[in-house]
């Protein structure tokens, strides 16, 4: 765990403007020895014991990353490995950042819907902390690891994933990014002494864009289905900043007391907050059956979607 009190004494920043202006006051940071899929394979042990499924019976593995284990291969070849799933299972993994929840679930009910696979493991899994610069405050300061999954399935009773919403919009790749290590940038002593490997972020361009589209976003998942915000039981947004929900939340008139919120003890897990507040919101018991379940996201790219499910 590091605190902002340990931040404190890294970089040029204080626990009130933390607090004040993101609302974390500690992240988790992943121990050595565990990797982005490790991370993932326990997460999806948890969801497959909650579901009482067994490795065998998932058609497909998707993880939603930015921080994979290694650029080839697959974090979710991996995680297939780890938790000893059938060698038939298609695993691979989702770059749409903090949205890769929201894009993974969504493709995981198009191949449902399409009759092609029945059950599909969906992961959110991220070690951002392994691409800081921990002497940079804009950016060290707001991000912990972290990883969550669910396990979705073909049986419903007009229960599940009622809809999903994508969206991208590439003009703004520039305001965050890890520039380096990639092929426009190759891994070398240069780009490493740079820090090109770390994430980099226009967090004023990212807030801006982050409060309109995260409400369109929800707005669009409730007119499709013909609902309203008030029959809304439970939002699992992803987290960055307190400021941005709060403000969703009035724009989208849902109360934020509605809102499954982690961000204080775990900081921005990116395509982790979704599912891991999710299920500490199920193992709380704030979700019934056939309550609504509105989840909304936004990330580099800008990538941003949402997701609407009746639990
Ligand atoms: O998860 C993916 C999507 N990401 C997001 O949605 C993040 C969106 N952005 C944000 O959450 C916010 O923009 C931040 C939390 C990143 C920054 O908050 P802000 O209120 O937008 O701050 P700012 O960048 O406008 O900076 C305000 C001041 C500046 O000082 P001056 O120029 O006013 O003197 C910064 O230098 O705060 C300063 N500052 C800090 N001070 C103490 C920036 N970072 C820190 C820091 N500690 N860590």
């Amino acid at each position: 765990m590091l605190t902002n009190h340990d931040l404190e004494k890294m970089v040029d920043t204080n626990d009130t403007w933390i607090r004040e202006r993101t609302g974390i006051r500690e992240r988790r940071i992943a121990l050595p020895g565990v990797y982005t899929s490790t991370m993932a394979s326990a997460a999806l042990k948890e969801a497959l014991d909650a579901a009482g499924m067994q490795p065998g019976a998932l058609d497909m593995i998707i993880c939603g990353t930015v921080t994979p284990d290694m650029p080839l291969p697959a974090t979710a070849a991996f995680v297939q490995r780890q938790i000893g799933a059938s060698g038939n299972c298609p695993s691979f993994d989702i770059s749409a950042a903090c949205a890769g929840f929201i894009y993974g679930l969504s493709i995981a009910d198009a191949f449902i819907r399409t009759g092609k696979i029945r059950t599909a493991a969906v992961i959110g899994t991220e070690m951002l902390t392994r691409f800081m610069d921990f002497e940079d405050r804009n950016t060290c300061v707001l991000f912990g690891d972290g990883a969550g999954a669910v396990v979705v399935t073909a049986d419903h009773d007009g229960r599940g994933i009622l809809s999903t919403h994508l969206f991208t919009d590439g003009s703004l790749t520039d305001i965050l990014q890890i520039p380096g290590g990639g092929s426009k940038e190759p891994a070398s002593a240069e780009t490493v002494a740079q820090k090109r490997h770390c994430i980099q972020m226009e967090g004023r361009e990212v807030f801006k864009v982050a409060v309109r589209y995260l409400s369109e976003a929800a707005e669009t998942a409730l007119s499709t289905n013909g609902k309203k915000p008030e029959d809304v039981q439970l939002v699992a947004a992803h987290q960055a900043n307190m400021r941005i929900l709060s403000a969703v939340s009035k724009r989208v008139s849902i109360p934020i007391e509605r809102f499954a919120l982690n961000l204080e003890s775990y900081g921005n897990t990116s395509s982790a907050s979704i599912p891991i507040s999710l299920d500490e919101a199920v193992r709380a018991g704030r979700v019934n059956d056939n309550d609504l379940v509105l989840m909304i996201a936004l990330g580099g790219g800008i990538s941003w979607g949402s997701a609407l499910i009746r639990w």
